[in-house]
């Protein structure tokens, strides 16, 4: 463990410090629970909050005699009418054993760390572990009581009141910019992960990561010590519910270490670390080629290129079959939208998972209820996808309406995009000579601008989609566009315009931005440039790479060429599309291809936003539609569908 973190440490910091900015507190893990652990880091966190104090949340899980409301809130001097009030019940209420009981406090600066005081009176047999072990379930440790109560050894006496100093945090500045106004303390039990607990209350596992410390790469968390929840509103008691009982019949449990078996396990998390520190070294190494030679080299041999539907971000941190399971039971809790299936359903959907319900890479096509459903299989971490699709909901957007985790593997159930994806409309000669018009071509991309519009401003944290191309456009009956494969989705640190680095060079060939290609920089302005490519696909009827006319060749110096041509109107409509010819609005065309060339900008601040963009589109099918109202007969006649 300890060595995995020195490399990550180390590699974050030669990157450019980018996470260890956002990192608010670091997470110490199992040194909180060892009590001969001598770093002063494990003594609580850092008064690094904006304020100095705060109110702060912890939780605390129910357990004799501490089951109720009056009982708790002396054990933790918090305020029993707010804990009443917080969780829902009755100031006179007693809790079930092991109910999770979300408690306010007031957390303030002392010395050097943040923490709530309350106070306790020792009892026969207690020691500093057991009381902050057991009695408070890991909401304090050894060290921290030991040096509040100025103990120069662990000798205690029964009667006596010791001071005991709660774990809790107050927002840094980083996290009250991002709109962040309460840390809970979270006591960490078996089985959680930080996807489990950030979905409980509503929290981007990116940003719950991020406060504590932690990293894709090492997310591992150890039962009785305290995690940080970012929140922005207080807590409420829809998010302590526990998880219903597993489905009837759950898939067969996998063979897998007992978790109980620390020593196997660390040497699990061990072996994870060092694997996940050496992928961090290689993908470092990949950067720092980048940057030292990518401007030599062809853009080709730099690329990562995704495997259209089915990239992952990151196979390497697939979670066991336990977590994914646990991950399971919590999504039939939260998200009420998203139904969980049997297996057994799916490959009754699916006629067994049989050839002719195949539709592309691992998707199948199944009949649910009467109802057509893309069925994606899927062996990767689905977390972030499920998480994100259960958050939002939009018509431009595909909606996730199930899932199904069976013999380690995870299968997706969408909803069905009858006419499949843009890209097999983009070229005609894929499609028995169909195609589609200039309105469709134009309602498409407005559709597509929607959708990014959505994510980008209107999820939060805002999200950049970081895969859009025309295979990821799915179309409906009604050739209404919807963006599909969130997977390499993330939120866009930061507000629009600003820049994360990513370590993650991941994308497709010829839709990434240069400055993402060259110096890992993510912004919403990515989607952008990637949306000026696809609009360029619309327009001229070429796939991605027949655009790129000539080797390392950027696009917008393509269009820079077909708009500064002085026979322009001439090159211009050679650029278009072939076989829409003559029925499109010519005065319109112009408008379209300045827009292109506006979102391929080098400089991604001088990229329009996708507010901007849905505007200028808004406006480019009213006139659409009005000149194909005009000109209905000789266009009706073209018309595909
Ligand atoms: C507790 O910490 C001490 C000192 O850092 C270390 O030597 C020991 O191995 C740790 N014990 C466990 C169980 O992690
Ligand atoms: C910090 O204190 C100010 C003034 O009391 C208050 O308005 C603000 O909400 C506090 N911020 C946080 C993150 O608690
Ligand atoms: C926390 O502080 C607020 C305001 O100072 C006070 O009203 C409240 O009673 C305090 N809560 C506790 C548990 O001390
Ligand atoms: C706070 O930390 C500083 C630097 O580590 C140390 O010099 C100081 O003694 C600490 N203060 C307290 C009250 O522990
Ligand atoms: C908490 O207790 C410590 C030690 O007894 C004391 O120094 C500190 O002032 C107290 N903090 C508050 C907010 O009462
Ligand atoms: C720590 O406390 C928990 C209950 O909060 C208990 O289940 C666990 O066994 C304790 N750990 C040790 C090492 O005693
Ligand atoms: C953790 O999960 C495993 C497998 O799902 C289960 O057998 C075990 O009982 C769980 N542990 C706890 C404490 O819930």
């Amino acid at each position: 463990m300890r060595f995995s973190s020195v490399i990550s440490i180390f590699i974050l910091a030669i990157l450019g410090f980018w996470t260890l900015i956002h990192a608010q507190q670091p997470y110490e893990g199992k040194a909180t629970t060892n009590c001969s652990n001598t770093d002063n880091s494990v003594l609580g966190y850092s008064c690094s909050g904006l304020n100095r104090s705060c109110q702060a949340y912890v939780t605390f899980r129910s357990q004799p005699p501490y089951n109720s409301v009056a009982s708790i809130s002396t054990l933790l001097s918090s305020d029993p009418s707010q804990l009443s009030a917080i969780n829902s019940v009755s100031e006179t209420a007693s809790f079930d054993t092991n109910k999770l009981v979300i408690v306010p406090v007031n957390c303030s600066c002392s010395g050097n760390y943040s923490q709530a005081n309350t106070s306790y009176v020792v009892q026969a047999g207690d020691s500093f572990f057991l009381i902050a072990n057991n009695t408070y379930q890991g909401l304090s440790n050894c060290q921290a009581l030991q040096d509040q109560n100025r103990r120069q050894t662990s000798e205690i006496f029964t009667g006596e009141r010791l001071t005991i100093p709660l774990r809790c945090a107050c927002p840094t500045k980083n996290q009250n910019d991002a709109g962040i106004k309460y840390l809970l303390s979270y006591l960490v039990t078996w089985n959680d992960t930080v996807s489990t607990i950030s979905i409980k209350f509503g929290v981007d596992t990116g940003r719950s990561l991020e406060a504590n410390g932690l990293s894709e790469e090492n997310p591992n968390i150890y039962p009785f010590t305290t995690l940080l929840i970012p929140l922005q509103n207080p807590p409420s008691s829809a998010q302590t519910i526990a998880p219903p009982p597993p489905p009837a019949s759950p898939p067969p449990p996998s063979p897998s270490p007992n978790s109980n078996n620390s020593s196997d396990k660390t040497w699990v998390y061990v072996v994870v670390g060092v694997v996940g520190g050496i992928a961090l070294m290689i993908v470092l190494g990949i950067i720092i080629f980048v940057r030292v030679f990518g401007k030599s080299k062809k853009r080709s041999d730099l690329v990562i290129v995704s495997e259209s539907f089915e990239a992952r971000e990151k196979p390497l941190n697939k979670k066991s079959d336990e977590e994914s399971q646990d991950f399971l039971e919590s999504i039939s809790s939260i998200a009420e939208s998203i139904k969980v299936y049997k297996f057994k359903e799916l490959e009754t959907a699916t006629d067994n998972f049989s050839p002719s319900c195949w539709i592309s890479g691992s998707v199948y096509r199944g009949l649910i209820n009467g109802d057509y459903a893309a069925i994606k299989k899927v062996s990767g971490d689905v977390s972030k996808e499920i998480y994100l699709l259960n958050k939002i909901n939009h018509f431009n957007l595909v909606r996730l309406s199930g899932v199904c985790f069976s013999d380690g593997h995870w299968f997706l159930v969408y909803e069905y995009a009858a006419n499949g994806p843009l890209s097999d409309w983009i070229c005609n000669t894929n499609n028995d000579g169909k195609f589609l018009n200039w309105t469709q071509r134009v309602q498409i991309a407005l559709d597509v601008a929607t959708g990014l519009n959505y994510l980008h401003s209107f999820t939060s944290p805002p999200h950049v989609h970081k895969n859009i191309k025309s295979s990821n456009v799915l179309l409906d009956s009604e050739f209404r566009a919807k963006i599909a494969n969130l997977a390499m989705a993330r939120s866009a640190e930061g507000q629009e315009g600003e820049f994360a680095l990513t370590r993650h060079i991941v994308g497709t060939k010829g839709y990434m931005a240069p400055e993402y290609l060259e110096h890992g920089l993510v912004s919403t302005k990515l989607d952008v440039y990637a949306f000026g490519v696809l609009m360029m696909e619309i327009v001229s009827g070429k796939e991605v790479d027949a655009l790129y006319t000539e080797e390392d060749m950027n696009l917008s110096d393509v269009l820079t060429d077909v708009l500064s041509k002085e026979d322009g109107q001439e090159t211009l409509r050679k650029f278009i599309d072939p076989s829409i010819q003559g029925n499109y609005p010519l005065e319109l065309t112009d408008l379209v291809m300045r827009l292109i060339d506006r979102c391929l900008n080098k400089n991604p601040a001088d990229r329009p936003s996708m507010d901007e963009i849905t505007q200028s589109l808004s406006r480019i099918l009213t006139t659409s539609l009005n000149w194909e109202s005009s000109n209905v007969p000789g266009y009706q006649f073209s018309r595909s569908s």
